[in-house]
């Protein structure tokens, strides 16, 4: 299949979160299977570390926006380890600034140019790079418009008639909603404005868009697949995808087992296997206490967590649990960035407890695995979780996960009972109320665990023995992307 993919960060290009690691590893995963795929990027110039090899190709495209023509240069790159390609759309005005979306906690007050420019960009390289593709596979609200555009204006265009549109939903709390008079923008007739389309609420809604134009929609797990078709996860667009449920997949994300592998991670100070996890992980964890001047105990359990510091995530059963939790032999360790009210939270409990908690407030790639490798447990009381991507890492690094029982957490976290245990497949902590209390209860399950041998490394060997490679997740997306082709209107096959 020719596929070209669309999202607004890939590793290693430019990263805020999960969907980085996603985009890159499903284009990686695809290419592999023998695919011919494109990975359409914006050129965040100032977040791409110089050593990633890239190239102008010499080729500029043009789309129009406010009745102006708007024009692109295309830099090209590769996917390492496949031969993928990514087109990187050089537009310095709209992309080459400090932060992706957001600058000092507020949005960039032209998001909706921005990234409708971009959808427009994606199918104009596309045209130019004559890429006849058979599936466009755009990802959340930044690239919502993109299946608007294949089914309104270019499905009439050759090399277009053939292509599906897919969208993955990665997290419905961003939705990529403006004020109606942004509408303009689009570039579609206001016509298009209501509330079978992409009106919702009187704003414009570039997810809504995305979901309602798409052939297929996915999103990271079949878990939150349910979860947003109900009033508690839907964030108001449950009544669309309870129309939509008959197009909507949930497919768990895979990991890229090439850069996160405790027996290869170059970051981290001894590589480690399921055989030798008890040393390596007792150097790595000795490392990460010396790198954060914590008591250098071995046999406290430590946690660690890293996270974009948003409410989502469940820094708020933290706090309220932060001093029973504190009394109980134990080390936290976190890894941040995101609303100042958690930075402040975190950075306070580090200048009052050195002794048991420290952070780094900021981004760090480098950090995180060794965060993985070092921590015995791993902490994600996330308060709904699309997927989630830290607590299967890991599961890879022998770190037991203790987490809420939502999303994607449910699908990839097997909650450790005498069953599971006998049975030889718990691989972690679930709780099941978003409480402070049941999130401590479930930790204390955790720590108490953790000083029972037999029970600990059987934990540490399930989870370690779990295959997340991209492999199985990305046959599924082909047989959602077949089903899309095969189910639209002049499908030729
Ligand atoms: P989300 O996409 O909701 O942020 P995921 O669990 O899917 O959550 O993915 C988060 C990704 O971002 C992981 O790869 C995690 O290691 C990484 N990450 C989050 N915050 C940081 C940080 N401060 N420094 C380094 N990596 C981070
Ligand atoms: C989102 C979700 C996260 C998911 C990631 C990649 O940011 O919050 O759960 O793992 O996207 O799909």
């Amino acid at each position: 299949m020719r596929i070209l993919l669309a999202a607004s960060e890939a590793v290693p290009f430019a990263k805020t979160g999960g969907l980085a690691d996603v985009a890159s590893g499903l284009t990686k995963a695809l290419a592999l299977r023998g695919h011919d795929v494109t990975l359409v990027l914006p050129y965040y110039r100032q977040a791409m570390p110089e050593s990633i090899w890239r190239q102008p190709t010499g080729r500029f495209i043009e789309v129009s926006l406010r009745d102006q023509q708007v024009r692109a240069g295309v830099v090209e790159s590769r996917i390492e380890g496949s031969d993928a390609r990514v087109l990187l759309i050089d537009h310095p005005h709209y992309f080459d600034r400090s932060g992706l979306y957001v600058e000092q906690e507020s949005d960039y007050p032209d998001n909706c140019e921005r990234f409708c420019a971009f959808s427009r960009f994606v199918m104009e390289a596309a045209k130019s790079f004559q890429l006849q593709p058979d599936v466009i596979h755009a990802n959340d609200w930044q690239t919502g418009l993109v299946p608007a555009l294949q089914q309104v204006e270019y499905r009439q265009q050759p090399g277009f008639e053939n292509a599906a549109a897919v969208l993955t939903i990665h997290n419905l709390a961003y939705q990529g909603a403006f004020w109606q008079q942004d509408m303009h923008l689009t570039g579609l007739s206001d016509a298009y404005f209501n509330w079978n389309q992409m009106e919702h609420y009187g704003q414009i809604n570039l997810l809504k868009t995305g979901i309602v134009f798409s052939d297929a929609v996915t999103t990271v797990s079949p878990t939150y697949a349910r979860e947003i078709q109900t009033n508690a996860f839907g964030c108001g667009l449950e009544g669309v995808l309870q129309h939509h449920c008959s197009k909507l997949t949930g497919i768990l994300n895979g990991v890229d087992v090439d850069l996160w592998n405790p027996e290869t991670d170059p970051a981290i100070p001894m590589p480690y296997s399921k055989e030798t996890v008890q040393h390596g992980k007792a150097a790595c964890k000795k490392r990460l206490q010396q790198h954060f001047n914590l008591p250098e105990q071995k046999f406290t359990p430590l946690c660690g967590m890293i996270s974009r510091m948003s409410e989502q995530k469940g820094f708020d059963l933290i706090q309220e649990c932060i001093n029973d939790l504190l009394r109980e032999d134990v080390q936290l360790v976190f890894l941040g960035t995101g609303d100042s009210r958690y930075e402040d939270f975190v950075r306070d409990l580090t200048m009052k407890r050195p002794d048991k908690v420290a952070a780094t407030i900021g981004f760090d790639e480098a950090l995180a695995h060794q965060i993985e490798a070092g921590s015995d447990i791993y902490l994600m009381p996330s308060r709904f979780e699309p997927c989630g991507l830290n607590q299967m890492y890991s599961q890879a690094y022998g770190t037991v996960p203790v987490v809420n029982a939502v999303g994607g957490l449910v699908d990839s976290v097997i909650d450790c009972t005498p069953e599971t245990l006998a049975d030889r497949i718990a691989t972690g902590f679930q709780f099941h109320d978003y409480t402070s209390s049941a999130f401590l209860a479930r930790l204390k399950d955790a720590l108490a665990a953790y000083r029972e041998d037999d029970v600990w490394n059987v934990l540490v060997e399930n989870g370690m023995s779990c295959d997340w490679s991209w492999n199985r997740s990305a046959e599924i997306y082909e047989q959602t992307y077949e089903r899309a082709i095969t189910n639209l209107p002049n499908n030729p096959y």
